[in-house]
């Protein structure tokens, strides 16, 4: 497949493809037409074209598109297609939140360590993975090939933490604190906040609910 720019609003849509394909397969559907496929999703037909098209398409005039083939070249697309080995830092209520969800490894994350500052904590185990110090981390990446290190930790520590990780060779950080980080070039930030998308939520609901104040 030829490599060229996409948007980034594209790339943001396509893990929602790649989920709506997901299910369909579950559901055994072989194919879909884009305006099935659009009805489904809430999006124009034309806006899936548009999307898919740069990917070169993978559509058919008169069959549209095969589910299975375009949900895998999709998950190629999103690099869905290798393993990640991913580590948590910070075992508080949300680090272990997400220790517990098993569907990350289904779509090819797993999680091989945990790490908190708090000995209390050390030694506990969740789903296989034991806590451990954060003392460990600088030796523990040096033995276990680590892609992704999620940020579960209070957002004063998370910068630290991040550069010390960025040094020693973590290449992708999945960031809850609530902070911006700011690293060297390679190192990719994929931040989630919550509490952002609330907010986004309650504008919305103000706005439907007093359009005049806007
Ligand atoms: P928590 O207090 O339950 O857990 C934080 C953990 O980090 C504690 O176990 C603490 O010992 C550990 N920690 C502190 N300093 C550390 C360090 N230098 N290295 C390793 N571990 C360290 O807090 P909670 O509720 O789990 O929240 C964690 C973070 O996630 C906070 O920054 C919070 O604001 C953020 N958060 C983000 C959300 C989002 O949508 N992005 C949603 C909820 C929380």
């Amino acid at each position: 497949m030829q490599k060229k720019h996409i948007s980034k609003a594209v790339i943001n849509r396509l893990p929602r493809y790649y989920r709506y394909l997901g299910d369909l397969l579950e559901k055994d559907v072989v194919r879909i037409s884009s305006k099935e496929l659009s009805e489904k999703m809430n999006v124009t037909a034309s806006q899936i074209r548009q999307d898919l098209n740069n990917f070169g398409g993978f559509g058919q005039q008169g069959y549209g598109y095969n589910v299975e083939y375009l949900h895998t070249e999709i998950g190629k697309i999103l690099g869905l297609d290798r393993k990640y080995n991913l580590i948590i830092i910070g075992a508080g209520n949300l680090g272990q939140a997400l220790a517990n969800y098993v569907d990350f490894e289904r779509r090819g994350f797993f999680i091989k360590g945990i790490f908190d500052v708090n000995p209390k904590l050390v030694g506990l185990s969740i789903r296989g993975i034991e806590i451990r110090l954060i003392d460990e981390l600088e030796e523990f990446l040096k033995v276990n090939q680590v892609d992704i290190a999620a940020l579960t930790l209070p957002k004063a520590k998370a910068p630290k933490v991040a550069s010390d990780l960025a040094k020693w060779g973590i290449k992708g950080i999945w960031n809850f604190a609530p902070t911006d980080l700011h690293l060297v070039e390679n190192v990719i930030v994929e931040n989630v906040h919550l509490a952002e998308s609330l907010m986004k939520l309650s504008y919305k609901l103000s706005e439907q609910q007093y359009p005049s104040d806007k």
